[in-house]
């Protein structure tokens, strides 16, 4: 997969696809991450890129003309690609959403700063990305946790793939808790049942913990969950041992 970032600080992202599973799917060609600066396409001698808001008010807009002209010059370099606009005002990112995204061959990522674009650019984007309820200075982390959340997903960045399926919310539950030795640390025994090697009641458990830790801790994950027989026969049992 291709993707291309466009943002005022590439300096940001130095290291960040370097390091980790990200930095071996980079090295190993299954990622490419093309990085633009469009400073490169501000106005005059200064390449100057915002302006303050009309109506007043504090902070500073990008204006529309630089960040379009960038937009369109990256999408010519190469296939189509959805042109994504990170901003506290798009559609949530949640797993089952990355893994859409991960289908795609190429994707471009478009980070803001400031106050925001220009109301008239917005029809650049193909959607917006939001990666929650806050506001940060600007969209680089939340370019880099796209990146990094949908890198995952692509076969053959994660060594084993069964880690990926397994991982807290990519079935639509949350992840079972893990242990690794000691056996016994400070007083705290690691559950028997992980210790005696029979996998099936490995697995149940597993399943077990994982649907109780999400009806427990995200009740709102759990209430979108598709539940298998199985799943319902355990929440059953966990019912019945309260
Ligand atoms: N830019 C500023 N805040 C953001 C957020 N929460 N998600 C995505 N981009 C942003």
């Amino acid at each position: 997969m291709r993707v291309d970032i466009i943002t005022l600080l590439p300096q940001i992202f130095e290291n960040v696809f370097d390091e980790s599973v990200l930095g071996s799917a980079v090295k190993s060609g299954l990622i490419d991450i093309v990085l633009h600066n469009f400073r490169d396409y501000g106005d005059g001698k200064h390449k100057t890129v915002d302006d303050t808001p009309f109506g007043g008010g504090p902070g500073m807009v990008f204006k529309p003309t630089p960040l379009v002209n960038c937009i369109r010059d990256v999408r010519k370099k190469s296939i189509p690609a959805p042109v994504i606009g990170l901003t506290p005002q798009g559609e949530p990112f949640t797993q089952n959403l990355g893994k859409e995204l991960a289908k795609f061959d190429r994707l471009i990522l478009v980070c803001g700063r400031y106050e925001g674009f220009d109301e008239r650019i917005i029809h650049e984007f193909d959607f917006q990305l939001s990666i929650g309820d806050y506001v940060l200075t600007g969209g680089e982390f939340a370019a880099m946790t796209v990146v990094d959340a949908i890198s995952r997903m692509i076969p053959g960045t994660v060594g084993c793939q069964d880690s990926v399926i397994q991982d807290s919310f990519y079935e639509g539950i949350l992840d079972h808790p893990q242990y690794t030795r000691p056996a016994s640390w400070e007083g705290l025994e690691v559950p028997n049942v992980l210790l005696n090697g029979n996998h099936a009641f490995i697995n149940k458990y597993r399943r077990s913990r994982a649907l109780l830790t999400t009806i427990v801790s995200r009740p709102d994950v759990f209430a979108t969950t598709n539940l298998s027989d199985s799943d319902k026969d355990i929440i059953q049992e966990l019912i019945s041992h309260m």
